[in-house]
């Protein structure tokens, strides 16, 4: 598949457009930011490790019958995907309180709720991505009334895929975002990435950190913690 114009540089990836008016090729950076844009760098072999990380937990989901915009892995930092028309809501799911959550309710971090907590954030770089709930998707129509419901159904299922795929590899997924699309078609598709840069991922025994909290906490063995879920997960 050749790469043709190029369509958007993002702040961990850029998407070009291929032969094929129907995918899309998305190429991981090394390129690493967090609050919004405020702290920049760049982490050597992220592209690479989150690509491969990224496609591994698409291809666990599609097996389990979650339909997703991965194609395939095309090389060390490129997949291969379905274009779609992106919804512009971030679906945040928490299995453990850390991060922005630990500081709105001022609850420890490592604290296991009740259940899982799901967020919904507009995705809007000029407003920072703000905090919204069902009701103002809804109301802004940011995605259909069936849209809605769908996600709503297909995030704790996501999750459980999740939970279930680590717990096997020693790994507690903390927490992770998740961003969904339309195809051509209509049809509903996970898409963007899951990897140690949108997720929290914790060893489920030492509570180490294998996620991007270690660049945004300047904890250094940045690589090394993005290595640790590739190579868990059973690759090199
Ligand atoms: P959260 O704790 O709300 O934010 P922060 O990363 O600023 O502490 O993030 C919860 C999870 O969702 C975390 O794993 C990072 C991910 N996330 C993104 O990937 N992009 C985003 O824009 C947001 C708000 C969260």
């Amino acid at each position: 598949m050749e790469k043709r114009k190029f369509l958007y540089d993002g702040k961990a990836k850029q998407l070009y457009a291929t032969d094929d008016p129907e995918l899309i090729i998305m190429l991981f950076k090394d390129d690493a930011s967090a609050y919004n844009g405020v702290k920049k760098s760049s982490i050597k072999n992220k592209g690479i490790l989150n690509n491969k990380i990224s496609s591994l937990i698409f291809q666990k989901l599609e097996e389990n019958g979650i339909k997703t915009h991965f194609v395939k892995q095309l090389d060390d930092c490129n997949q291969l995907c379905k274009k779609t028309e992106v919804i512009p809501l971030e679906f945040i799911v928490r299995n453990v309180v850390a991060g922005s959550l630990a500081r709105r309710l001022d609850i420890e971090e490592g604290f296991v709720p009740a259940n899982p907590i799901y967020e919904i954030c507009y995705k809007n770089d000029d407003l920072r991505d703000p905090f919204i709930n069902e009701t103002h998707a809804r109301a802004m129509n940011l995605a259909t009334e069936e849209e809605l419901k769908q996600i709503l159904r297909l995030v704790p299922q996501i999750n459980e895929i999740m939970i279930d795929m680590f717990a096997n590899v020693g790994i507690t997924v903390v927490d992770f975002k998740m961003e969904f699309g339309r195809d051509k078609n209509g049809q509903l598709l996970l898409i963007d990435e899951i990897s140690p840069d949108s997720a929290r991922f914790w060893d489920s025994k030492t509570k180490n950190r294998l996620d991007k909290d270690r660049f945004r906490r300047d904890m250094g063995k940045i690589e090394e913690a993005y290595r640790e879920v590739l190579e868990r997960l059973g690759e090199r």
